[in-house]
């Protein structure tokens, strides 16, 4: 028989039974009233996820059609910008840029490593025509989430925008992008937010959407000053993901009834025993507690046929990841954000554990974490009402 997989990668993340079916309703006119009312309401809605009174745009993409507006619609060509790149999402903003011909200076920090805000500010000191920063939140890669709030303190003296990838940290981890003086955020439907792919969600400051009017670069798909235009309207320019955006509603909606403190809550007892449980393995994790990502957790065993592994843990219907780029083949990856539970990480570290043949250990010391989260916090345990 065919049962429902562990899927435990770093996105997509399982899609609870009563999100999928919102998205599976009979389709509507995406100028009619319902559709209208549903597009305002999740835009409206995200704002409490997103931490922001700003304005919300929904692009029918991945996450990295949001990155991708975001420099097409704030940066000119030449332009000086400053990308903060310790994995593959850092470069990607690297990437980019460079597609959009501006000038690019990568600040390196090492895979595994949070950058360290202070070398954000001294370098905004040495070059303050800099026209933006780029950051990643949670660099999904490697399993670290960076200081954003740091990083904000560290620019806010400066003109530079502060423009941030939260793929795959809002709605996991705390992200108050108006309190922290992050300028634009950009995520997506499928990681946190507990939805299937198909819709990226850009916000942005109003020192951004100033900026926007004045950038010469190239655009249409993605021309944010169309979206505004049309919000006014309550309509989207173009066709959007329609089943997404019901999705998205009802996926919102559980993370309403949870609380955002809670859902964070829950995202960082999910590290803690999964960390807990790969540390009772004797398995070296790749990064160290200051940077833990609450929403993936990145392992560097000693073993040297990581594909076998993965592929071993699929056969039992966990589903993992590997690594990318120069971590590819050295390690392997445990996604825990959206819809997860403690009940969960047991499991995988169940599975982690029988293909090593060390019965019993990770998840006793996962199930000692909860158990002691409990007693701290009182009862967690209303995550599958
Ligand atoms: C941190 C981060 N940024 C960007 C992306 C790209 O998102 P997408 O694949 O939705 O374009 C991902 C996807 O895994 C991610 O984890």
């Amino acid at each position: 028989m065919a049962f429902d997989q562990q899927l435990r990668i770093p996105g997509p993340t399982p899609v609870p039974h009563r999100v999928a079916a919102a998205g599976a309703q009979p389709m509507i006119n995406h100028r009619g009233p319902v559709f209208k009312q549903l597009m305002i309401t999740v835009l409206e809605r995200l704002k409490n996820v997103f931490q922001t009174k700003n304005t919300i745009l929904a692009l029918t993409g991945s996450g990295t059609a949001a990155m991708e507006a975001s420099v097409a619609n704030l940066i000119n060509p030449h332009d000086e910008v400053l990308v903060l790149a310790g994995g593959v999402f850092g470069q990607r903003w690297a990437k980019i840029c460079r597609a959009f011909q501006s000038q690019v200076h990568v600040l390196e920090y090492p895979w595994g490593e949070g950058v360290d805000p202070q070398q954000v500010a001294d370098f905004l000191r040495r070059h303050p025509q800099t026209a933006a920063v780029f950051a990643t939140h949670n660099e999904s890669s490697t399993g670290v989430l960076n200081d954003l709030a740091g990083i904000g303190a560290a620019a806010a003296d400066f003109d530079a925008l502060l423009i941030v990838d939260a793929v795959s940290s809002l709605g996991g981890a705390d992200l108050k992008m108006d309190q922290w003086g992050i300028d634009v955020v950009c995520t997506a439907s499928q990681k946190c937010l507990m939805a299937p792919p198909g819709l990226a969600f850009i916000s942005f400051s109003q020192r951004a959407e100033q900026r926007m009017m004045e950038v010469s670069s190239p655009r249409f798909y993605l021309d944010l000053r169309i979206y505004m235009e049309w919000l006014a309207k309550h309509e989207p320019p173009f066709t959007p993901n329609i089943a997404c955006f019901r999705a998205v509603a009802e996926a919102l909606s559980m993370i309403e009834a949870e609380g955002l403190e809670q859902v964070f809550a829950r995202h960082l007892l999910l590290r803690d025993m999964i960390r807990a449980g790969l540390r009772a393995l004797n398995l070296p994790l790749l990064v160290d507690e200051k940077w833990a990502s609450p929403t993936v957790t990145a392992v560097k065993p000693d073993f040297s046929d990581i594909g076998g592994f993965v592929a071993d843990l699929r056969a039992c219907g966990v589903e993992l990841a590997g690594g990318q780029g120069p971590l590819s083949g050295k390690i392997f990856r445990i996604g825990h954000m959206g819809y997860a539970s403690p009940l969960d990480m047991l499991v995988t570290l169940a599975a982690i554990e029988s293909k090593l043949g060390c019965y019993g250990r990770a998840a006793a010391a996962a199930e000692q974490v909860w158990s002691e989260a409990q007693q701290a916090h009182g009862t967690l345990a209303e995550w599958r009402a």
